[in-house]
Protein backbone atom coordinates (compact mmCIF):
# COMPACT_ATOMS: atom_id res chain seq x y z
CA UNK A 1 0.00 0.00 0.00
CA UNK A 2 1.10 3.47 -0.94
CA UNK A 3 1.72 5.85 1.79
CA UNK A 4 -0.61 8.81 2.97
CA UNK A 5 0.63 12.38 3.75
CA UNK A 6 -1.12 14.80 5.29
CA UNK A 7 0.56 18.15 4.87
CA UNK A 8 -0.88 21.32 6.85
CA UNK A 9 0.90 25.00 5.03
CA UNK A 10 -0.40 24.68 1.27
CA UNK A 11 -2.38 27.46 -0.01
CA UNK A 12 -0.69 28.34 -3.12
CA UNK A 13 1.76 26.35 -5.90
CA UNK A 14 4.91 29.07 -4.64
CA UNK A 15 5.83 27.52 -1.27
CA UNK A 16 7.42 24.80 0.01
CA UNK A 17 4.41 22.69 1.61
CA UNK A 18 3.50 22.97 -2.36
CA UNK A 19 7.05 21.41 -3.36
CA UNK A 20 6.86 18.56 -0.55
CA UNK A 21 3.36 17.77 -1.84
CA UNK A 22 5.07 17.14 -4.94
CA UNK A 23 8.02 14.89 -4.04
CA UNK A 24 5.84 13.26 -1.92
CA UNK A 25 3.39 12.46 -5.08
CA UNK A 26 6.59 11.60 -7.20
CA UNK A 27 7.20 8.62 -4.80
CA UNK A 28 3.83 7.41 -4.90
CA UNK A 29 2.10 8.70 -1.95
CA UNK A 30 -1.03 10.00 -1.21
CA UNK A 31 -1.95 13.50 -1.08
CA UNK A 32 -3.76 15.31 1.57
CA UNK A 33 -3.77 18.97 2.29
CA UNK A 34 -4.59 21.56 5.42
CA UNK A 35 -5.05 24.96 4.05
CA UNK A 36 -5.72 27.94 6.31
CA UNK A 37 -9.06 28.85 6.33
CA UNK A 38 -9.22 32.78 4.74
CA UNK A 39 -6.63 31.38 2.22
CA UNK A 40 -9.29 28.02 0.86
CA UNK A 41 -11.69 29.22 -1.43
CA UNK A 42 -9.20 31.00 -3.59
CA UNK A 43 -6.96 27.70 -3.20
CA UNK A 44 -9.56 25.56 -3.71
CA UNK A 45 -10.74 27.41 -7.41
CA UNK A 46 -7.41 28.07 -8.72
CA UNK A 47 -6.82 24.16 -8.36
CA UNK A 48 -10.55 23.73 -9.67
CA UNK A 49 -10.05 26.34 -12.49
CA UNK A 50 -6.72 24.47 -13.93
CA UNK A 51 -4.34 27.55 -12.66
CA UNK A 52 -1.64 25.21 -10.87
CA UNK A 53 -2.00 22.71 -13.76
CA UNK A 54 1.37 23.64 -15.01
CA UNK A 55 3.46 23.32 -11.44
CA UNK A 56 1.26 19.84 -10.50
CA UNK A 57 3.56 18.18 -13.22
CA UNK A 58 5.64 15.38 -11.53
CA UNK A 59 8.66 14.37 -13.49
CA UNK A 60 7.15 11.79 -14.56
CA UNK A 61 4.58 13.74 -16.54
CA UNK A 62 1.56 12.73 -14.76
CA UNK A 63 -0.27 15.28 -12.79
CA UNK A 64 -0.28 15.55 -8.90
CA UNK A 65 -3.86 14.79 -7.43
CA UNK A 66 -4.31 16.16 -4.05
CA UNK A 67 -7.28 13.71 -3.11
CA UNK A 68 -8.69 16.31 -0.52
CA UNK A 69 -7.79 19.75 0.87
CA UNK A 70 -9.23 20.35 4.44
CA UNK A 71 -9.40 23.55 5.92
CA UNK A 72 -7.41 23.95 8.82
CA UNK A 73 -6.89 26.74 10.99
CA UNK A 74 -3.31 25.74 13.45
CA UNK A 75 -4.08 28.10 16.18
CA UNK A 76 -7.30 26.58 17.20
CA UNK A 77 -6.88 23.28 18.61
CA UNK A 78 -10.82 22.81 19.55
CA UNK A 79 -14.37 24.10 18.74
CA UNK A 80 -14.24 25.64 22.66
CA UNK A 81 -11.01 27.58 21.88
CA UNK A 82 -12.34 29.65 19.19
CA UNK A 83 -13.67 32.90 19.80
CA UNK A 84 -16.98 34.67 18.87
CA UNK A 85 -15.71 37.29 16.46
CA UNK A 86 -13.71 34.67 14.30
CA UNK A 87 -16.72 32.11 14.39
CA UNK A 88 -18.59 34.81 12.97
CA UNK A 89 -16.41 35.75 10.47
CA UNK A 90 -17.48 35.40 7.07
CA UNK A 91 -15.09 33.29 5.88
CA UNK A 92 -14.61 31.23 8.60
CA UNK A 93 -18.27 31.13 9.12
CA UNK A 94 -18.48 29.31 5.62
CA UNK A 95 -16.48 26.38 6.69
CA UNK A 96 -16.27 24.24 8.77
CA UNK A 97 -14.27 21.59 10.96
CA UNK A 98 -11.09 23.46 10.72
CA UNK A 99 -9.81 23.44 14.01
CA UNK A 100 -6.70 20.97 14.74
CA UNK A 101 -8.63 18.59 16.71
CA UNK A 102 -11.62 18.84 14.28
CA UNK A 103 -9.04 18.07 11.04
CA UNK A 104 -7.74 15.14 12.26
CA UNK A 105 -10.85 13.72 12.98
CA UNK A 106 -12.31 14.32 9.73
CA UNK A 107 -9.37 12.60 8.31
CA UNK A 108 -9.60 9.68 10.30
CA UNK A 109 -13.03 9.27 9.40
CA UNK A 110 -12.54 9.72 5.32
CA UNK A 111 -9.14 7.70 5.67
CA UNK A 112 -8.26 5.98 8.94
CA UNK A 113 -4.69 6.71 9.29
CA UNK A 114 -1.95 8.46 7.97
CA UNK A 115 1.68 7.86 7.27
CA UNK A 116 3.30 11.37 6.88
CA UNK A 117 2.53 14.43 8.58
CA UNK A 118 4.10 17.79 7.22
CA UNK A 119 4.19 21.19 8.80
CA UNK A 120 4.99 23.86 6.45
CA UNK A 121 3.17 26.79 8.21
CA UNK A 122 4.17 29.78 9.95
CA UNK A 123 2.44 33.33 10.74
CA UNK A 124 3.84 36.18 12.99
CA UNK A 125 1.43 39.56 12.78
CA UNK A 126 4.60 41.43 13.93
CA UNK A 127 7.17 40.18 11.68
CA UNK A 128 8.58 43.28 10.06
CA UNK A 129 8.61 44.82 13.89
CA UNK A 130 12.45 44.44 15.16
CA UNK A 131 11.66 41.84 18.65
CA UNK A 132 12.70 45.11 21.22
CA UNK A 133 9.74 46.67 19.38
CA UNK A 134 7.38 43.51 19.72
CA UNK A 135 4.65 43.45 21.70
CA UNK A 136 3.66 40.33 24.13
CA UNK A 137 0.60 39.76 21.79
CA UNK A 138 2.83 39.31 18.79
CA UNK A 139 5.15 37.78 19.57
CA UNK A 140 2.87 34.52 21.54
CA UNK A 141 0.66 34.74 18.60
CA UNK A 142 4.11 34.22 16.57
CA UNK A 143 4.73 31.06 18.79
CA UNK A 144 0.95 29.90 18.80
CA UNK A 145 0.81 29.92 15.09
CA UNK A 146 4.28 28.50 14.15
CA UNK A 147 5.72 26.33 17.30
CA UNK A 148 2.57 25.20 19.34
CA UNK A 149 0.62 24.76 16.36
CA UNK A 150 3.44 21.78 15.68
CA UNK A 151 3.06 20.65 18.92
CA UNK A 152 -1.06 20.30 18.39
CA UNK A 153 -0.77 18.89 15.22
CA UNK A 154 1.21 16.57 16.45
CA UNK A 155 -1.10 15.67 19.16
CA UNK A 156 -3.92 15.07 17.61
CA UNK A 157 -2.53 13.38 14.22
CA UNK A 158 -0.12 10.68 16.05
CA UNK A 159 -3.19 8.58 17.48
CA UNK A 160 -4.17 8.11 13.55
CA UNK A 161 -0.87 7.32 12.54
CA UNK A 162 0.78 4.59 11.87
CA UNK A 163 3.51 3.05 13.57
CA UNK A 164 6.69 3.93 11.77
CA UNK A 165 5.37 6.79 10.55
CA UNK A 166 7.56 10.12 10.49
CA UNK A 167 6.77 14.17 11.19
CA UNK A 168 8.63 17.10 9.47
CA UNK A 169 8.11 20.87 9.83
CA UNK A 170 10.32 23.53 8.39
CA UNK A 171 12.22 26.09 10.67
CA UNK A 172 14.58 29.22 9.69
CA UNK A 173 18.55 29.10 11.02
CA UNK A 174 16.89 32.77 12.28
CA UNK A 175 16.86 30.66 15.19
CA UNK A 176 20.48 29.98 15.99
CA UNK A 177 22.22 33.02 14.32
CA UNK A 178 21.09 36.88 13.86
CA UNK A 179 19.14 37.90 10.75
CA UNK A 180 17.90 41.26 11.15
CA UNK A 181 14.56 41.31 9.85
CA UNK A 182 13.50 38.69 11.12
CA UNK A 183 11.15 39.87 13.84
CA UNK A 184 7.96 39.85 15.90
CA UNK A 185 9.42 37.10 17.78
CA UNK A 186 9.74 34.89 14.32
CA UNK A 187 13.15 34.00 15.57
CA UNK A 188 12.08 32.86 19.27
CA UNK A 189 9.10 31.04 17.70
CA UNK A 190 11.98 28.99 15.02
CA UNK A 191 14.07 28.32 18.01
CA UNK A 192 10.95 26.79 19.83
CA UNK A 193 10.43 24.39 17.12
CA UNK A 194 13.82 23.48 16.84
CA UNK A 195 13.93 22.40 20.43
CA UNK A 196 10.43 20.88 20.40
CA UNK A 197 11.64 18.98 18.15
CA UNK A 198 13.90 16.86 19.91
CA UNK A 199 11.66 16.76 22.71
CA UNK A 200 9.29 15.20 20.64
CA UNK A 201 11.22 12.83 18.36
CA UNK A 202 11.54 11.37 22.43
CA UNK A 203 7.85 11.24 23.01
CA UNK A 204 6.53 10.43 19.53
CA UNK A 205 9.72 7.92 18.85
CA UNK A 206 8.97 6.07 22.72
CA UNK A 207 5.73 5.98 22.52
CA UNK A 208 4.74 5.78 19.10
CA UNK A 209 7.85 4.83 16.54
CA UNK A 210 7.28 7.85 14.75
CA UNK A 211 9.92 9.84 13.68
CA UNK A 212 10.23 13.72 14.28
CA UNK A 213 12.73 16.04 12.17
CA UNK A 214 12.80 19.82 10.66
CA UNK A 215 14.42 21.18 7.52
CA UNK A 216 16.00 24.58 8.22
CA UNK A 217 15.46 25.64 4.79
CA UNK A 218 17.01 28.77 2.64
CA UNK A 219 15.08 31.53 1.41
CA UNK A 220 12.53 31.15 -1.13
CA UNK A 221 10.03 33.67 -2.30
CA UNK A 222 7.00 31.98 -1.10
CA UNK A 223 3.91 34.24 -0.39
CA UNK A 224 4.76 33.80 3.85
CA UNK A 225 8.51 34.92 2.80
CA UNK A 226 7.24 38.12 0.25
CA UNK A 227 4.84 39.33 3.45
CA UNK A 228 8.21 39.47 5.44
CA UNK A 229 9.99 42.49 3.19
CA UNK A 230 13.15 40.80 2.79
CA UNK A 231 13.19 37.74 0.81
CA UNK A 232 15.10 39.12 -2.57
CA UNK A 233 17.94 40.42 -0.17
CA UNK A 234 18.02 36.85 1.45
CA UNK A 235 18.05 35.28 -2.10
CA UNK A 236 20.78 37.62 -3.62
CA UNK A 237 22.86 37.37 0.22
CA UNK A 238 22.65 33.17 -0.51
CA UNK A 239 24.00 33.62 -3.61
CA UNK A 240 26.83 35.56 -3.01
CA UNK A 241 28.04 33.85 0.04
CA UNK A 242 27.38 30.27 0.11
CA UNK A 243 29.05 27.23 -0.74
CA UNK A 244 27.01 26.62 -3.95
CA UNK A 245 26.38 29.38 -5.78
CA UNK A 246 22.62 28.60 -7.27
CA UNK A 247 19.21 29.49 -6.68
CA UNK A 248 17.56 27.46 -4.32
CA UNK A 249 14.43 25.57 -5.61
CA UNK A 250 12.03 24.64 -3.14
CA UNK A 251 12.10 21.10 -4.97
CA UNK A 252 15.64 20.45 -3.45
CA UNK A 253 13.33 21.01 0.09
CA UNK A 254 10.82 19.08 -1.10
CA UNK A 255 12.64 16.15 -2.18
CA UNK A 256 14.91 16.25 1.13
CA UNK A 257 11.43 15.76 3.10
CA UNK A 258 10.64 12.91 0.76
CA UNK A 259 13.81 11.23 1.67
CA UNK A 260 13.46 12.51 5.37
CA UNK A 261 10.05 10.33 5.77
CA UNK A 262 10.94 7.67 4.00
CA UNK A 263 12.40 4.26 5.09
CA UNK A 264 15.77 5.32 3.71
CA UNK A 265 16.03 8.05 6.53
CA UNK A 266 14.83 5.04 9.44
CA UNK A 267 17.71 5.88 11.86
CA UNK A 268 17.02 10.02 11.87
CA UNK A 269 14.99 11.80 13.92
CA UNK A 270 15.54 14.89 16.35
CA UNK A 271 17.50 16.10 13.61
CA UNK A 272 17.29 20.16 12.13
CA UNK A 273 18.86 19.01 8.57
CA UNK A 274 19.70 22.22 6.29
CA UNK A 275 18.81 22.81 2.87
CA UNK A 276 20.39 25.81 2.25
CA UNK A 277 23.28 25.47 -0.44
CA UNK A 278 25.29 25.04 2.89
CA UNK A 279 24.42 29.03 3.85
CA UNK A 280 24.84 27.53 7.70
CA UNK A 281 27.92 26.94 7.54
CA UNK A 282 29.70 30.02 6.74
CA UNK A 283 31.53 32.36 9.12
CA UNK A 284 31.34 35.32 7.12
CA UNK A 285 30.22 36.53 4.36
CA UNK A 286 32.24 36.73 1.23
P1 LIG B 1 3.81 29.71 2.31
O1 LIG B 1 3.11 31.00 2.27
O2 LIG B 1 3.77 28.84 1.11
O3 LIG B 1 3.34 28.80 3.53
C1 LIG B 1 2.87 29.28 4.75
C2 LIG B 1 1.45 28.76 4.90
O4 LIG B 1 1.01 28.89 6.24
C3 LIG B 1 0.45 29.49 4.03
O5 LIG B 1 -0.20 28.56 3.19
C4 LIG B 1 -0.53 30.06 5.04
O6 LIG B 1 -1.85 30.09 4.54
C5 LIG B 1 -0.38 29.08 6.18
N1 LIG B 1 -0.85 29.53 7.48
C6 LIG B 1 -0.58 30.69 8.13
N2 LIG B 1 -1.20 30.72 9.32
C7 LIG B 1 -1.89 29.55 9.44
C8 LIG B 1 -2.74 29.00 10.43
N3 LIG B 1 -3.02 29.66 11.57
N4 LIG B 1 -3.28 27.78 10.21
C9 LIG B 1 -3.01 27.11 9.08
N5 LIG B 1 -2.22 27.58 8.11
C10 LIG B 1 -1.66 28.79 8.28
O7 LIG B 1 5.32 30.08 2.70
P2 LIG B 1 6.62 29.21 2.97
O8 LIG B 1 7.72 30.21 3.02
O9 LIG B 1 6.74 28.09 2.03
O10 LIG B 1 6.41 28.67 4.44
C11 LIG B 1 6.36 27.31 4.81
C12 LIG B 1 7.29 27.05 5.98
O11 LIG B 1 8.64 27.22 5.53
C13 LIG B 1 7.10 28.01 7.14
O12 LIG B 1 7.26 27.31 8.36
C14 LIG B 1 8.27 28.97 6.97
O13 LIG B 1 8.65 29.61 8.16
C15 LIG B 1 9.32 27.99 6.48
N6 LIG B 1 10.52 28.60 5.88
C16 LIG B 1 10.42 29.45 4.82
C17 LIG B 1 11.55 30.04 4.27
C18 LIG B 1 11.45 30.97 3.09
O14 LIG B 1 12.42 31.66 2.78
N7 LIG B 1 10.33 31.02 2.40
C19 LIG B 1 12.90 29.76 4.81
C20 LIG B 1 12.91 28.80 5.90
C21 LIG B 1 11.75 28.27 6.42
Amino acid sequence: RGKRAFIAGVADDNGYGWAIAKSLAAAGAEILVGTWVPALNIFESSLRRGKFDESRKLPDGSLMEITKVYPLDAVYDTLEDVPEDVKANKRYAGSSKWTVQEAAESVKQDFGTIDILVHSLANGPEVTKPLLETSRKGYLAAISASSYSYVSLLKHFIPIMNPGGASISLTYIASERIIPGYGGGMSSAKAALESDTRVLAFEAGRRHKIRVNTISAGPLGSRAAKAIGFIDKMIDYSYANAPLQKELSADEVGNTAAFLVSPLASAITGAVVYVDNGLNAMGVGV
